[in-house]
This record gives structure tokens, C-alpha cells and sequence, in this order.
């Protein structure tokens, strides 16, 4: 467990083994020294001698002894204006990560710091804590439930005192509160994302978001495989063919306060685990596809934190779960599909399989809720990873409003978003000669994101929509110091942040 707490008194009469400083570039050496000179005076020595200047990720750490015990002064850079393209914000969760790893370097079970010095661009308070807290929950997330070499478990960080005057107690302490209950969601989907996909199928799926509903009071619904068919969710029901375990589309329901409160639907994709079916992948490719079912993480810990929140929106966070087998029973190639809207696709590919689950989820959402936005978030397509790379997810839409929106909350929450192109003449790419659609685009139009995107654009109506590409960033990325190998829980910061300032 974490405990993370403020403190109005002193960061040095901290009873912690672990005191940090974190600095910009250019910043006043002989202030910092002069603060720290009873309890570490060896650290001006130090820094003078590693030519320590704050750049980003630069640390030092300096071991003192404090009332007899051991403890760490520790000094972390989080750079300049000068580092490009980074912006003050995500400059700060990177420096607070590399603190992170080295409070576990030296051994460290409990950690103060004054989350204030980032002069985040003279941002608030209230939201310097919440990033703090959110960034050093993720720094410190660690999967181990699987590993039984005692040695390999983690030493690991129990407490964590965000020091802030007196002036600025309640603030610090909102942000506190909120970015506790952000990052356990963000945790959440991390957690679910690494386990193994034998152990997380559809149906351990369905249980999670049971207790995620029942912890919230969330009005919760799922179908099984046997209702599945009979509504006409043709997509979902053949994607499913060739599992032997049975699908599920999930619904959970956040009722805002307000009686006129907007309604916002998540929609995300749960493929537990993506073979291809008989489409089937090369056995690299299939290495790390149980991270298929990000986007249904996403939604329900996204929803989860929201209703913890008590934001005054109404949200709806859906999420068709299934496995994509090969079997004797699975999809073929060739074969014709009916969805919930009663539109028909040809499946040339069942590697293509997310697009016709999210078609029929898609499909609900706008029949049953009339939703003032869908924002759908899926591991969708390699051609999206490979344009855009781990950083930035892609966003495809056609809604300008709700684009803008989902910008502003990429920028606050560190959840990154890059538009990527939509139109007309990418829309023919989905033609078929036999159904309305085909699944794969042609081989001339090629931009797989964009015609993927098409192809759900068909089961939104005229409804205010986003479609959200993770394939790049929900999984394995690398060199950001607040991440590790495995899932990222990518878009649950996102979509918190797109509805708390939703009425904003
Ligand atoms: N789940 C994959 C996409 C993916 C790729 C996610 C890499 C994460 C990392 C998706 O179901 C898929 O297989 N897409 C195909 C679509 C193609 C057959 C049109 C792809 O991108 O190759
Ligand atoms: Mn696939
Ligand atoms: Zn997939």
C-alpha cells in the first residue's frame, strides 16, 4: 500500500527516508544548498562535482545521516524551455518518474517533496499535486503477482508527504484526492492489461466491471453470447465463433446530479486476446495481443474514477469483450456479417476483428442513449502504431467541437492525441461487391487507420464522434520514466479529464 499525504510543516523535519528537490534548469544552486546544509551538507560538493544543472532527468542523490538514521537528499532535473517539444507539465512527470526509480535505487520506503516548485507555467496548485500524485502512482506501479523469486519482488515505496504552505493547504489537498483516485484507475487498467490472457477472458472481464459497478453504485448491464445473437449483434457474435469461451458487451452507468447533464458514451475494445482468427498472425505479431482489450480497460477505470469523482456528467462506458480464435467454427474469410443497426459487412480479413465489434457496441450507444458524444478508444490498427509511434494516439474525427475538447484534454491529462486525416476520398476504400462494407481497405487507399475509422463511422449516425487509435501507446513504451514494459492504461487520464471540464 501507498499512503500519500501533505504536510504543512517543513519538507527537512519530515520523518521520511527520502527528501527531493525538484529543479528547473538554471535554478538557485546556492538557495537549495544553503536550505539543506544541516541535514546533508555534502550535497552542494556533490552537485558542483557532477556538474548537476537540472537538465531534465538529471538526478543526484546524496546519502546523510538524519537523527541516526539513514537518509537521501535527492535532486532531480526537470530541464527547461529548451527541451523541445516537451512541455512543462510532462517535463515534470518525467523528472518525478526518474525520482521515483531512484527512491527505489536507494533502497527508499518514504518520500517527501514540495509539489509546488513546478512553475508549471504558473499552473495551479490544486493541479501540480494531482499530476504529482497520478505520475508517482504510475511510477510506482509494478505487475509481480506471477513472479515467486522473493528477491525479484520489489522493495517497494509505502509513503509518499507532498509538503505546500498553509496558504495553499485545501488546494493541494483536492488535487491530492483526485489524482489518488486517477492514478488507481490508470493502475487499474494497467493491472488487467498485463495479466495473462488465460487468465483475463471475457468473463473475468464482465466480473471486474461487475465489482467496478457495484463498489460505485453503477447501473450495470451485460448480455452474453446467447443474447448477443439473438439482438442482432452480428459482429461481436462472429468474432466469437472461434473461442470456446463466451463474449459479453458491458454497460456501465454514471448518473451526473444535474437533471440536464450531458451524456457521454466510452465505448472500448475488449479483444482479450487477438490471434487474427483465421487470418492468423505471425507468432511475433501475436507476442503481445493480450493488450487487445486496452481500450475496454480504459473505459471502465475512466469510469470508475468519474463516478469516485462524482463528475456531473451522465457516462456510459460500453465495452464488447471477446477472444479471437481460429477453430473449426471460427469466421472465414468471405463470410457476411449483419450488425445492431441492420448494416451488413463483407469479413475478407478476420484480423480486422475490433472494427466489427465496436460496430454493434457503436450501434447501441446511439440507439439506446442518444449520447451528446461517443468517444471510442481501440487497439485498432498497426497502421496507426507505425504512423504515430508510442507517443501520440491517433484522433480521428470529423466533429471539430468535440476534437477540440479532446485536445485540451490531452494536453492537461499527458495522454497524448495527433489528428490524423478523415474525408471522402478516403470513404470508398471500404467498398464490397457483396455486403455494404468490407472490413479491410483496398490495397490502393492504404492508410489503414483512416479506413478503419471509416468503417465505424458507419454505426455512429450523426452522432458527435471520436474515434481514438492506442495500437502504438497502450502497450510497451518505451523511455518515459513513469512507464514501464506492459500495458500504459492509455486514455483512462484522457477521458477523465475530457469530462470533468466537459461543462467547462
Ligand atoms: N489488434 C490489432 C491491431 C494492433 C496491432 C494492436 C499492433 C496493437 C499493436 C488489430 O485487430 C489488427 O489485427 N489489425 C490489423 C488490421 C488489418 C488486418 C486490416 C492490422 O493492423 O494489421
Ligand atoms: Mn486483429
Ligand atoms: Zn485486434
Amino acid at each position: 500500500m501507498l499512503t500519500i499525504s501533505l504536510s504543512t510543516e517543513n519538507l527537512l523535519s519530515q520523518n521520511v527516508d527520502c527528501y527531493a528537490y525538484i529543479v528547473e534548469k538554471g535554478f538557485d544552486v546556492t538557495q537549495l544548498t544553503h536550505a539543506t546544509k544541516d541535514v546533508c551538507p555534502d550535497l552542494a560538493a556533490v552537485i558542483k562535482h557532477r556538474e548537476f544543472s537540472g537538465n531534465l532527468q538529471e538526478i543526484v542523490s546524496v546519502p546523510c545521516i538524519v537523527e541516526g538514521r539513514i537518509a537521501f537528499c535527492i535532486v532531480v532535473g526537470m530541464g527547461g524551455q529548451d527541451s523541445k517539444g516537451i512541455g512543462a507539465t510532462e517535463r515534470y512527470r518525467r523528472a518525478l518518474g526518474q525520482l521515483v526509480k531512484e527512491v527505489r535505487a536507494c533502497k527508499g520506503k518514504s518520500l517527501a517533496f514540495d509539489c509546488a516548485v513546478p512553475l508549471l507555467d504558473n499552473a495551479v496548485h490544486e493541479y501540480c499535486a494531482e499530476q504529482a500524485v497520478i505520475t508517482i502512482k504510475t511510477a510506482y506501479y509494478h505487475f509481480d503477482d506471477y513472479i515467486t523469486e522473493k528477491a525479484r519482488k520489489e522493495n517497494i515505496l509505502t509513503q509518499v508527504i507532498l509538503v505546500t504552505d498553509l496558504h495553499h493547504k485545501e488546494e493541494v489537498q483536492r488535487g491530492i484526492n483526485h489524482g489518488i483516485i486517477i492514478g488507481d484507475a490508470v493502475n487499474q487498467a494497467r493491472h488487467w492489461i498485463d495479466m495473462p490472457p488465460s487468465d483475463l477472458t471475457p468473463q473475468h472481464i464482465v466480473a471486474k466491471a461487475h465489482d467496478v459497478a457495484k463498489r460505485n453504485n453503477l447501473k450495470y448491464t451485460t448480455f452474453n453470447e446467447k443474447e448477443i445473437i439473438k439482438m442482432g449483434m452480428g459482429g461481436l457474435a462472429a468474432v466469437s465463433r472461434g473461442s470456446d469461451v463466451d463474449c459479453a458487451l458491458i454497460i456501465l452507468e454514471h448518473k451526473a446530479s444535474s437533471r440536464n447533464a450531458p451524456t457521454l458514451c466510452f465505448v472500448g475494445k475488449g479483444i482479450t486476446f487477438d490471434s487474427g482468427g483465421l487470418s492468423l498472425k505471425p507468432a511475433e505479431s501475436m507476442e503481445t495481443m493480450k493488450e487487445d482489450m486496452s481500450g475496454a480497460a480504459a473505459v471502465i477505470s475512466a469510469i470508475d474514477a468519474l463516478a469516485q469523482l462524482n463528475v456531473d456528467v451522465n457516462i456510459v462506458a460500453i465495452a464488447p469483450t471477446s477472444e479471437n480464435l481460429p477453430s473449426g467454427h471460427a469466421t472465414k474469410p468471405g463470410d457476411i456479417v449483419t450488425f445492431y443497426n441492420g448494416k451488413t459487412a463483407e469479413i475478407k480479413n478476420t484480423d480486422a476483428e475490433g472494427r466489427l465489434i465496436l460496430a454493434d457496441a457503436l450501434s447501441y450507444a446511439v440507439k439506446h442513449y442518444k449520447p451528446d458524444a461517443i468517444v471510442d478508444l481501440a487497439t485498432l490498427t498497426g497502421a496507426c502504431a507505425y504512423a504515430l509511434g508510442p507517443i501520440y494516439s491517433g484522433l480521428f474525427s470529423e466533429h471539430e467541437e468535440l476534437s477540440e475538447k479532446l485536445h485540451a484534454a490531452a494536453d492537461l491529462s499527458g495522454d497524448r492525441l495527433w489528428r490524423m486525416p478523415m474525408g471522402e476520398d478516403y470513404k470508398k476504400a471500404i467498398t464490397s461487391t457483396v455486403a455494404d462494407i468490407c472490413n479491410i481497405g483496398s490495397k490502393q487507399i492504404r492508410a489503414g487507420g483512416t479506413t478503419a475509422a471509416h468503417f465505424l463511422q458507419n454505426f455512429v449516425g450523426d452522432t458527435a464522434w471520436a474515434h481514438i487509435d492506442i495500437a502504438g501507446t497502450a502497450f510497451d513504451v518505451p523511455n518515459i520514466s513513469y512507464f514501464r514494459p506492459g500495458g500504459t492504461g492509455v486514455g483512462v487520464r484522457l477521458l477523465v479529464s475530457l469530462a470533468m471540464n466537459w461543462n467547462k
